[in-house]
């Protein structure tokens, strides 16, 4: 999708240069930033501090990790350490130990002398993979958006929370791919864009990549959602996952399921976007799902740009405070309407989920 005109990708790898490039997502909206990866220690930290995130691309970015761990260390108890440090980097979204899995996998009956070319293609199959299904995924549930527009042949309101956006995957996204594949289609869309404290995903790249494409958007705190619910002012909400389990119980940002619970109140579509790679087929109950609770500084501080176009971060709370930050809730099945896969739309079911993929 496009930044300032041009077209980007998430992550790509520099043939010359033999590094792995990103977009700094700490930094935007404020400043674009191209960053470069040249070592599994620089995937990892890149993870952790989310200048990559979004389950799609962490897996990508694993993906990544691996193929520059071998050209650091083609030794395989250094290729299982680095596997091991990445898929623990971020410990909620599935698709990092299922990229890191796949590469296993893969490398395992390649001789040491091609195994750098391997890796590397592999890596790149998995995001080529990606951007595909988010393709699909948009194709599937544009269906969705028509069949609402048709009805009430005015502007569709979309609510969406946090970033499933092209930023959180390889291109596309996964909640957003219907969004902008109606908007190419030309149906009128709007979106509700959830601010998603505390880090402010849905401000700071959502509406963001949402502006770059010219698709009409409002932020909106993360408690508007109910009110602009009961007003009728939400057609449907579509929502990524970082985790969706076998029955259907989707594991997302911190703030799905109230959203959930409000829309089921209010008797409107509760979409879910997914790729089959964020699929968990083993965990049964979804309180063996891993949330991820990061440090409590994301919101008692603030970052934002100042007078100087610098990047500043201060201090919100009052500083003897406490804070708690959990990452995650599961929002359970019979909350969600339906689940958008590249396969097609199914309902939120061990049954649904079979049927597109046995
Ligand atoms: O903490 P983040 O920013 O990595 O969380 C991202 C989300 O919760 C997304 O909704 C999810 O990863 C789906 S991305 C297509």
């Amino acid at each position: 999708m496009k930044i300032n005109g041009v077209e980007y990708k998430t992550i790509w790898f520099n043939e010359e240069k033999q590094v792995v490039k990103i977009i700094d997502q700490i930094k935007l909206p404020h400043k674009f930033i191209i960053k470069e990866l040249s070592s599994v220690k620089d995937a990892v930290n890149a993870i952790k501090t989310m200048e990559v995130r979004g389950a799609p691309l962490i897996g990508g970015t694993a993906a990544y990790g691996i193929a520059l761990a071998i050209k650091e260390n083609k030794d395989p108890e250094f290729i299982k350490k680095s596997a091991e440090e990445l898929i623990q980097s971020r410990p909620t979204a599935i698709n990092l130990k299922w990229a890191v899995d796949r590469m296993i996998k893969k490398l395992s009956v390649i001789n040491s002398d091609q195994i750098l070319d391997v890796a590397l293609k592999e890596a790149k199959e998995i995001c080529d993979e990606d951007e595909k299904f988010c393709e699909n995924i948009g194709l599937n549930g544009l269906k969705i958006i028509e069949e609402i527009y048709d009805k009430k042949k005015s502007t569709v309101n979309i609510l969406t929370h946090c970033n499933a956006g092209w930023l959180a995957t390889i291109n596309w996204g996964t909640a957003t791919s219907p969004i902008y594949h109606a908007h190419k289609k030309g149906i009128p869309v709007h979106v509700w864009v959830d601010e998603t404290r505390p880090r402010n995903q849905g401000a700071n790249l959502t509406s963001y990549e949402l502006n770059e494409e010219e698709i009409p958007n409002t932020i909106i705190a993360d408690n508007t959602g109910g009110i602009l619910m009961q007003r009728g002012e939400v057609d449907m909400c579509i929502v990524g996952t970082d985790r969706t389990l076998s029955n259907g119980d989707v594991c997302n940002k911190i703030g799905t399921y109230l959203k959930a619970l409000a829309a089921h109140d209010n008797n409107i579509p509760f979409y879910v976007a997914l790729p089959s790679s964020t699929i968990d087929w083993d965990i049964k109950d979804a309180k063996d799902i891993p949330i991820e609770e990061r440090n409590s500084e994301e919101l008692s501080h603030i970052e934002g740009i100042d007078e100087n176009n610098q990047i500043k971060k201060v201090l919100i709370y009052p500083n003897k405070s406490k804070a708690m930050n959990l990452a995650f809730d599961v929002t359970p099945a019979k909350y969600v309407t339906g689940l958008i896969t590249e396969r097609g739309v199914t309902e939120a079911s061990f049954d649904g989920l079979k049927k597109l993929f046995k």
